[in-house]
């Protein structure tokens, strides 16, 4: 196949086989005390679109916009230094204290009863990351008392002190954060970590019977550590926990953007062998249950461009991985979504990292604008037309080689039927420079027609959004996909972002 020769793609969307229905966790994203996440991010008192709490509108409404669903607070590497302490009651009393994770100073303006106001304004769940870096099982409990409990105690009176009668009722808990990483405060061997962790869970089950606790797994799947710190942590904990996490962040390096756009291969062979981790453990403990996977790091991340010794030190709210992300990099985002979906089964949460400012699908300006990243796209559309049963769908397609990764199809995708009538395919066409011919057999499904097709494509994959040109690169619709007689068709251009909506 020559280069910009059409390549092609098959697969077949039959409600008969299935992975799993999606859980609404899967859409989480991540506001870390980092940069600007929070300060002048989601929080800017003064800006010209600040509610009375301080929250900015124009961001909630973006937010919205995106569909998340669920979102990790307040760490990441700053939450294992962190005292939530810090963060409630007045705030003219507030400390003020060194962060050493991002080399800044927090205000601590902002703190777990303004993040849980976010959260109820936004609409969405949250998901608390507990210091078990620099503390432990002690302060863990009164953390959960402070936030769960009704009240009659030091800790929940204390809250109510704080102007919030009503328990918080959090649900999903960390336990910790990347403990695996010698950059985390508090680094640990995976045995320190077991043994912490599942004394931190027990303690908190009987605060809380209820709660949802997620161990610590590797922080990439490239940590010399890897998998063996799973096994040993979910020996110690397994009884104890329902997740395990994974993390993961995705660049292009020297100019390889083939094995870039196959970053799903990675990811998917991470979730694989976390998911036959865990299960080898099950199997050799007898257990009944089956721990999941929280994904709850994941995004495009220009890691290697970022030289912390010319970055602010301690400053307050600093510009900090504030990456301006590119059409090439929303197709990466896409194909992680997809892999993502592939995996519902046993992928039951997942956080885009970070939500604001911060490696994020969302910019503001202090006092100015807040305007769409390139990645907000894709994941605003899975978000919105990812939820229902993950179908078996099988894609094969043209395959080119790639660096890291081998031979890899041109094509990748899912499908999702959001309800009897309704089936939304996801699709990727990770070929630069060739459109995809997709043909799929929908007989089964019974889809008759094809409502949109909405694309994210450029003729420039290096275009970007930003504040000068906030809307250089926008979805939008295709023409030329049909279904007849039970068979769709339609073209992916070039390096896309593809949702083809069918109905009956
Ligand atoms: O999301 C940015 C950082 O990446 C987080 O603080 C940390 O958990 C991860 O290494």
């Amino acid at each position: 196949m020559t280069h910009g020769e059409t390549a092609r793609a098959s697969l077949t969307i039959d409600p008969a086989f299935e992975v799993g229905e999606t859980n609404p966790r899967l859409f989480g994203s991540f506001v870390e005390h980092l940069g600007r996440c929070v300060h002048t991010g989601i929080h800017e008192p003064g800006h010209p679109t600040a509610r009375e709490d301080g929250l900015r509108q124009d961001v909630l409404d973006l937010v919205r916009e995106l569909g998340v669903t669920l979102v990790r607070y307040p760490g990441g590497n700053f939450v294992s230094g962190y005292r939530w302490e810090d963060g409630v009651g007045p705030v003219e009393q507030r400390p003020r204290r060194l962060d050493p994770a991002w080399r800044s100073v927090e205000t601590n303006e902002f703190g777990l009863n303004e993040f849980m106001r976010f959260v109820e304004v936004a609409g969405v769940e949250p998901m608390m990351a507990l210091n078990l870096g620099t503390r432990g099982p002690q302060e863990a409990r009164e953390l959960l008392e402070y936030c769960n409990h009704p009240g009659g105690t030091t800790w929940s009176d204390l809250r109510r002190s704080h102007g919030h009668d009503t328990p918080h009722g959090i649900r999903s808990w960390c336990l910790g954060n990347e403990l695996d990483g010698p950059w985390q405060m508090g680094h640990k061997t995976a045995e320190e970590y077991g043994r912490v962790a599942a004394e931190t869970a027990r303690v908190m089950r009987m605060v809380d019977p209820g709660v949802q606790l997620v161990a610590c797994g590797s922080s990439n799947s490239a940590m010399p550590t890897f998998a063996a710190w799973e096994h040993t942590v979910l020996e110690h904990t397994y009884e104890h926990v329902d997740h395990i996490s994974c993390h993961a962040y995705y660049e292009e390096t020297d100019g390889d953007v083939d094995s870039f756009l196959a970053s799903a291969e990675d990811m998917e062979h991470f979730i694989d062998s976390v998911v036959a981790t865990c299960d080898h453990v099950r199997a050799k403990l007898r257990h009944p249950k089956r721990v999941e996977v929280s994904f709850d790091e994941w995004n495009v991340w220009y890691r290697r461009l970022r030289d912390p010794a010319t970055e602010p030190a301690w400053e307050v709210a600093p510009r900090l991985l504030e990456d301006n992300y590119t059409l090439t990099d929303a197709v990466v985002v896409g194909s992680l979504l997809i892999t993502l979906l592939r995996h519902c089964d046993r992928v039951t949460a997942a956080c885009l990292a970070q939500l604001v400012n911060v490696i994020a699908p969302i910019m503001t300006e202090p006092g100015g604008p807040a305007w769409r990243q390139t990645t907000f796209y894709p994941f605003a559309d899975a978000a919105r037309h990812g939820h229902g049963r993950v179908l078996r769908v099988e894609p094969r397609s043209t395959r080119h080689d790639t660096a890291q990764y081998g031979e890899v199809d041109l094509l990748h995708a899912t499908a999702v039927q959001q309800d009897e009538d309704t089936v939304a395919v996801f699709a990727v066409n990770r070929s630069t420079d060739r459109p995809l011919d997709l043909v799929a057999d929908v007989r089964a499904a019974g889809s008759t027609r094809v409502v949109e097709h909405r694309v994210l494509a450029d003729p420039d994959r290096h275009a970007r959004n930003t504040l000068a040109e906030p809307d250089r690169v926008r979805p939008r619709r295709l023409d030329g996909a049909a279904v007849e007689s039970g068979t769709l068709t339609a073209t992916l251009p070039p390096l896309s972002w593809n949702v083809l909506h069918l109905r009956r």
